[in-house]
């Protein structure tokens, strides 16, 4: 088994790449990444060459893209701009990555008639009042609010095409906010331990009482190899692990673990369009395929990344004060 993983270098892709190598040791693993700012080839260390091979190319390559999928068995796509605060700001690299770049793909795999998996976000539905009894499930109409999620729903969809109209061997998975090793220090949770970690204080959006719905990236890992392996194709998977939590109650809790008092945060500019609350309702994925998380409890998988950002500075460092310029320009 060949399989190529986009966004390899990534946050999740690189936690994938780990879980693949590990669990499906005689496969190989070609990752696919152009290494933007939020690809980090460091991600990728420790594995073995022979087994694990980086491609440094653009997605929006057709000559790239054909030359290193056209001998695979699956490509397994999570390369993306993913940032919102990005793209709010600047929107052009998401409808280039997420449109253009899932395209080039679709066509590629087409043509050599290659399974594909399709890795999405829950932000395609829009967003849930807090008081909402119910959760997103494959039947939710889209309704993104973002540039950045406009264009992963326009990615689906045209995953969905490609399926109904080229008979292409793909699935889709949606999955809510991942937290783990690996994770760019201009998302939440990396952003807050940083900033303790560098004598400054948490910056919450708002009034922090938007929920998500937080799952660690290796459960996200275990589901996506789940519809890899198992999945029927065509399908739309929704990954989750009851996870949700509001952004007031994270800070508090990585302050508290930090051992510092968990008041000791700031209140920042809110996200312009700012979606209130996601909730994934994943119980096609657990009883179709049998997919269950297994890192359920939140406050100790966030004590191991706390651990793995204090161990690992030499990782982070490089990023964090250009990200914190990026958003002392925002105003956050
Ligand atoms: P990330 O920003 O950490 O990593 C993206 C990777 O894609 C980087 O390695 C980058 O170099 C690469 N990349 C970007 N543009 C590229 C291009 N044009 N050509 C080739 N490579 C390119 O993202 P992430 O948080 O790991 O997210 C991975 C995927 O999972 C995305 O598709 C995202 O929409 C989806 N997702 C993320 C979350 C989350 O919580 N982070 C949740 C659900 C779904
Ligand atoms: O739901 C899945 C999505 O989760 C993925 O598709 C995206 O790729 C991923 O980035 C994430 O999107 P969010 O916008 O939810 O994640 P972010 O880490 O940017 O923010 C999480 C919440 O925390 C959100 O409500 C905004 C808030 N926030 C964020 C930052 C960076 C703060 O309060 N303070 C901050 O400093």
């Amino acid at each position: 088994m060949k399989i190529v993983v986009t966004g390899g270098a990534g946050f999740i892709g690189s936690n994938f790449v780990h879980y693949i190598y590990s669990e499906r040791p005689d496969w190989q693993i070609v990752v696919l990444d152009a290494l933007t700012y939020a690809g980090n080839k460091e991600n990728l260390s420790g594995l073995d060459d022979n087994r694990v091979q980086l491609v440094v190319e653009n997605i929006c390559n057709p000559e790239a893209v054909d030359e290193t999928v056209k001998d695979a068995d699956a490509v397994v796509h999570f390369a993306a701009e993913s940032h919102n605060d990005n793209s709010l700001h600047t929107p052009w690299p998401f409808v280039e990555t997420n449109i253009i770049g899932t395209y080039t793909l679709l066509e590629a795999v087409r043509k050599h008639n290659i399974r594909f998996h399709h890795v999405s976000t829950d932000e395609v539905y829009g967003d849930l009042e807090l008081d909402d009894p119910h959760k997103f499930t494959p039947e939710t109409p889209y309704n993104p609010s973002s540039p950045y999620s406009s264009t992963k729903a326009g990615s689906d969809m045209l995953v969905r095409a490609w399926v109904r109209s080229f008979g292409v061997q793909a699935t889709i998975s949606n999955c809510s906010n991942n937290y783990g090793p690996y994770q760019h220090v201009e998302k939440f949770i990396p952003r807050q331990i940083t900033e303790i970690l560098e004598d400054r204080k948490p910056k919450l959006y708002g009034t922090g009482e938007n929920v998500r719905d937080w799952i660690h990236t290796e459960d996200h890992s275990s589901a996506v190899l789940a519809i890899l392996e198992k999945g029927k194709i065509g399908e739309t998977y929704l990954i989750g692990a009851n996870g949700e939590k509001n952004n007031k109650e994270v800070v508090e809790l990585i302050l508290e673990l930090m051992g510092k008092n968990s008041a000791d945060y700031d209140h920042v500019n809110d996200r312009p369009g700012h979606d209130m609350r996601y909730a994934i309702d994943a119980s096609k994925l657990t009883k179709e395929l049998g997919w269950q998380p297994v890192f359920t409890d939140f406050s100790k998988g966030l004590e191991n990344t706390i651990n793995w950002y204090k161990q690992n500075e030499s990782w982070w460092k490089p990023q964090k004060q250009e990200t914190e310029e990026k958003y002392k320009e925002l105003g956050r």
